[in-house]
């Protein structure tokens, strides 16, 4: 067991007292760092950068050598699931993920292959490793996966989407064949996400990134459902830690009570619902985190201050809230305006937990 010089993070998620209201950010290791570039430079594309621990783990604490996080972020992405059960994943410049060979029928779905952790995806274990080793016990590392429907989404697809035709037609036209999908991705991430723990994650968070795209019925459905799943498979302790874990659905503001019922220790929340609101329908059955547009990082240092103000002010005294963007940091934001955001959050935060 190691102990955490700043667990503020965990705390919080399990709904604890803290000094400060902890703060990460969506996609926090990323190309807004002129330090990302040129390790990825280095990696060649991103996926060779996923591939290399030493290289993954660079990225991973790049962020917080600048900026004081509560929280390290596993740097890889949701679609290695996916890429790992034989669709060829792929990253065609300027347009995003691609598959080269996307799911279109039964057939399809009956020859996926049920990835092993410790074997396809044993490049992502071992950064957890290396992670774990280099953090040093600072802050606590977080593992993440994409839900089964957000990454059916992109299998089905075949790359990302604006209308979201094809798996829509799945869905309703050929339903069995969907939950069939859903029911693997289920599997998968299970046995991904407790690998994740085993090597030494001690957080996880699942990204539902598409899940506010369907009307509430199908929500419940085709992703809440295998979400459901997801948390009742999980390693919820670990190393005589408890291993807190968030949902994710963005756009999901409507079905925060639902998510909670699922047995999650926090939901996250993206900017189109108030935190006030929020954490008056759930009370304190979970966490909450969240929830500032990240388009306000494009703001004045002045702006941005007074929207964590307002964000503090809406969730008010009491434990269980962790701060962040309600979605990743866009690529063309000015590290300044991340770090004014970060420790606005330590600063603003304090008189709310004396
Ligand atoms: O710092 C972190 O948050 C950890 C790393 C992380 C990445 N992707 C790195 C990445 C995480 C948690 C993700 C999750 C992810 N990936 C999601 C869910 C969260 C969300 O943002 O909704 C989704 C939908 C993906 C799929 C994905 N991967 C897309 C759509 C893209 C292209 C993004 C773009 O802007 O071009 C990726 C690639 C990707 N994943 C990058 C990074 C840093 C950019 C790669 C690069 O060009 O260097």
């Amino acid at each position: 067991m190691t102990e955490l010089k700043n667990d503020r993070y965990i705390r919080a998620l399990l709904n604890k007292e803290v000094d400060k209201t902890p703060v990460w950010m969506m996609r926090q290791a990323g190309r807004y760092l002129p330090e990302y570039k040129a390790t990825r430079a280095q990696a060649g594309d991103f996926m060779s950068l996923c591939r290399n621990a030493d290289l993954a783990c660079e990225v991973t604490l790049q962020p917080l050598r600048r900026f004081d996080l509560d929280a390290a972020i596993l740097f890889s992405d949701i679609l290695t699931i996916p890429d790992a059960m034989g669709l060829g994943l792929y990253f065609s410049e300027g347009e995003g993920p691609r598959f080269e060979r996307p799911i279109s029928c039964k057939k399809d779905v009956d020859n996926l292959i049920m990835p092993d952790p410790e074997g396809e995806l044993q490049y992502v274990m071992n950064a957890v490793r290396t992670i774990r080793r280099d953090l040093k016990g600072e802050v606590p590392l977080i593992g993440f996966s994409g839900s089964p429907w957000t990454l059916a989404t992109y299998m089905v697809e075949g790359s990302g989407s604006k209308f979201f035709t094809k798996i829509k037609k799945m869905a309703f036209a050929e339903p069995q064949t969907l939950h069939l999908l859903l029911d693997k991705l289920a599997d998968s991430v299970i046995a991904y996400l407790n690998a994740q723990i085993a090597a030494g994650a001690q957080s996880v968070m699942v990204f539902d990134t598409w899940g506010g795209i369907l009307s509430p019925r199908d929500y419940k459905d085709f992703s809440l459902q295998y979400m459901h799943k997801i948390v009742d498979g999980l390693t919820r302790h670990y190393d005589g830690q408890k291993i807190p874990v968030t949902l994710f659905t963005k756009n999901g503001g409507q079905w925060i009570e639902q998510i909670a019922d699922t047995g999650c220790d926090a939901i996250g929340l993206d900017w189109t619902i108030d935190i006030k609101e929020a954490k008056a329908r759930v009370g304190s059955r979970v966490a909450l985190q969240g929830n500032m547009d990240p388009s306000m990082l494009y703001a004045s240092p002045e702006r941005i201050r007074q929207e964590v103000a307002t964000i503090l002010e809406g969730f008010g005294t009491g434990n269980g809230h962790v701060f962040n963007l309600g979605h990743g940091i866009h690529l063309d934001v000015p590290p300044e305006n991340a770090k004014v955001f970060v420790d606005a959050v330590h600063e603003l935060s304090a008189p709310y937990h004396r």
